[in-house]
């Protein structure tokens, strides 16, 4: 039986990763999907949390990954989390590894202390982990006008007297500019 570890990326990982996103994201009129710069340039970038850049691994073969990075809410810059991108490869899908690396993901961010997370994708794959249209949390962005898919997730405190999830305007980093 195949086993899944789940685990944050280690030196070794990134260009498995990048073969999973590409495949994950491969359109015949591209030959670099965006998703693939996007992983890269939040990699250099100051947005960037090594803890939370996830792998699914099965038989020593990277087979899932989901990325959350460092977004801010104003006012106030309060810091929050920005999920993506999400990726298996299509021979891997339907599999569970997707659900499995997202919500490992999640809960290292509960263990750092993190309260809110906003992701653009699909409904129907996002609401297992518990998201919600984005505007229920009075959060807005330049995808607001997109409805639905924006969306964001609170999670629970790890500490008690921790901060509420903030409210307000989320501003992500440059690099989420080419998708
Ligand atoms: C989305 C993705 C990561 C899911 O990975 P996976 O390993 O197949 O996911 P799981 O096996 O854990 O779950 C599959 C479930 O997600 C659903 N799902 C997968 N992709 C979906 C999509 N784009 N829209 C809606 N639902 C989707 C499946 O219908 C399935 O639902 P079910 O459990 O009710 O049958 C994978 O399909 C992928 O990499 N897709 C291409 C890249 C992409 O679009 N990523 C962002 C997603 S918005």
């Amino acid at each position: 039986m195949t086993s899944l570890r789940l685990r944050p990326e280690d030196t070794a990982d990134p260009p498995a990763i990048r073969r999973v996103v590409a495949e994950a994201f491969a359109r015949p009129d591209t030959p670099v999907p965006a998703e693939v710069r996007l992983v890269e340039s939040l990699r250099a970038s100051e947005a960037w949390l090594p803890e939370l850049s996830m792998v699914a691994e099965a038989d020593g073969e990277i087979v899932g990954y989901a990325l959350l990075t460092r977004v801010r809410v104003d006012p106030g810059l309060v810091p929050a989390l920005a999920l993506g991108p999400v990726a298996v490869p299509p021979r891997r899908q339907r599999r569970g590894y997707g659900s499995a690396v997202v919500q490992a993901a999640l809960d290292a961010a509960v263990e750092l202390g993190e309260r809110l997370v906003v992701v653009l994708g699909a409904p129907a794959f996002y609401r297992r982990f518990g998201f919600e249209p984005a505007a229920r949390f009075g959060l807005t962005s330049p995808w607001s006008g997109l409805g639905d898919p924006w969306q964001a997730l609170a999670l629970p405190a790890a500490v008690s007297g921790a901060e509420p999830p903030p409210s307000g305007e989320v501003s992500y980093p440059q690099a989420w500019a080419q998708v």
